[in-house]
C-alpha cells in the first residue's frame, strides 16, 4: 500500500473514505426520513425489510460499509498523530486562530464524539438486528404478524436521554461535516472554478442532513 505511505496519499484515501461515508449517510437519511411519512411506517417497513434481507446489501455492501467506517476512523487518528509529530519542537506561539478555523483544528474531537455515537447507535439498532437474523435465524422481519422495524424505531426514541444524546451527536456531525466536506474536496484537488458551487453544496449537505436526523429523532419522541 505505497499510496498510504505518503502524507498526500493518506489525505487522498481519507477523502475517498469520507465521500463514501457521506454517500452512505445520504441513503441512510433517505430511508429513515420515510419513517415520518403519514403512513404509519408502511414505507419505512418495506424499505427496511428490503435492506435487511437483500443478499447484495447484507453480504457485499454492509461489509464494505463497516470497512469504510473503520478505515476512516483509523486513518483519522493516524493523520492526527502525524500532524502532531510533524513538528518536533512546537511553535513558540501557536496562533492557530489566525489562519485556521476552530473546527478544522478539532476534527479529531468532533470525530471522537461521532465515534461514541456510532457505538451507542450500534448497540441500539445494529447488534439487535444481527442477533435476530444471524443468531436467532429469524429473517421474517415480523413480530406478532406485523413488520417489526417501525415499532422498534419508535420504541428507541421514547427515552429523552437517548434522544438528547442523539441530538448532541448530530450537532457534532454537522460541525465535522462542515469542515470535512470542504477539506475532502481540497484533498482530491477539486479547487477550481466550481469551488464556490461545491462550497454551497457542502454547506447545504453538512447542515441539512444532521438537521434532518434531529427532526426524525424528535418526531418519534413526540409522536408515538
Ligand atoms: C435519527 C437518526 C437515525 C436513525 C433513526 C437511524 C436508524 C438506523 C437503523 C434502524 C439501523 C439498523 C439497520 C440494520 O442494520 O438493519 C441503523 C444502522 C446504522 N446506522 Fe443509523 N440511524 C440514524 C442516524 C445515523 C447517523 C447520523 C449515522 C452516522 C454518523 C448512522 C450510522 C449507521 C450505521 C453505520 C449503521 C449500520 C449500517 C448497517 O450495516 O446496517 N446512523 N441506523
Amino acid at each position: 500500500m505505497g499510496l498510504l505511505k505518503s502524507s498526500i496519499g493518506r489525505k487522498f484515501a481519507m477523502a475517498l473514505s469520507a465521500f463514501f461515508l457521506m454517500f452512505f449517510l445520504l441513503q441512510h437519511f433517505a430511508i429513515n426520513i420515510t419513517s415520518i411519512f403519514p403512513d404509519n411506517g408502511a414505507t419505512f417497513n418495506k424499505l427496511s425489510h428490503f435492506m435487511g434481507t437483500n443478499g447484495l446489501v447484507q453480504y457485499v455492501m454492509q461489509p464494505i460499509l463497516i470497512f469504510g467506517v473503520v478505515f476512516h476512523f483509523v486513518m483519522g487518528f493516524i493523520l492526527e498523530l502525524k500532524n502532531n509529530s510533524a513538528r518536533k519542537v512546537s511553535y513558540a506561539k501557536n496562533n492557530g486562530a489566525a489562519n485556521s478555523t476552530w473546527m478544522s483544528r478539532n476534527m479529531i474531537w468532533s470525530g471522537l464524539a461521532i465515534l461514541a455515537f456510532v457505538v451507542l447507535h450500534f448497540i441500539d439498532f445494529w447488534f439487535p438486528e444481527i442477533n435476530t437474523k444471524f443468531i436467532q435465524g429469524d429473517w421474517s422481519g415480523l413480530h406478532d404478524g406485523e413488520f417489526r422495524y417501525f415499532h422498534e424505531l419508535q420504541h428507541k426514541f421514547l427515552s429523552p436521554i437517548r434522544v438528547g444524546a442523539y441530538v448532541v451527536a448530530f450537532v457534532f456531525l454537522a460541525m465535522h461535516l462542515l469542515h470535512g466536506f470542504n477539506s475532502a474536496f481540497q484533498s482530491v484537488g477539486a479547487n477550481n472554478k466550481y469551488t464556490k458551487g461545491l462550497k454551497t453544496f457542502s454547506k447545504i449537505y453538512a447542515i441539512g442532513i444532521p438537521v434532518g436526523f434531529i427532526i426524525i429523532a424528535l418526531f418519534h419522541h413526540f409522536n408515538h
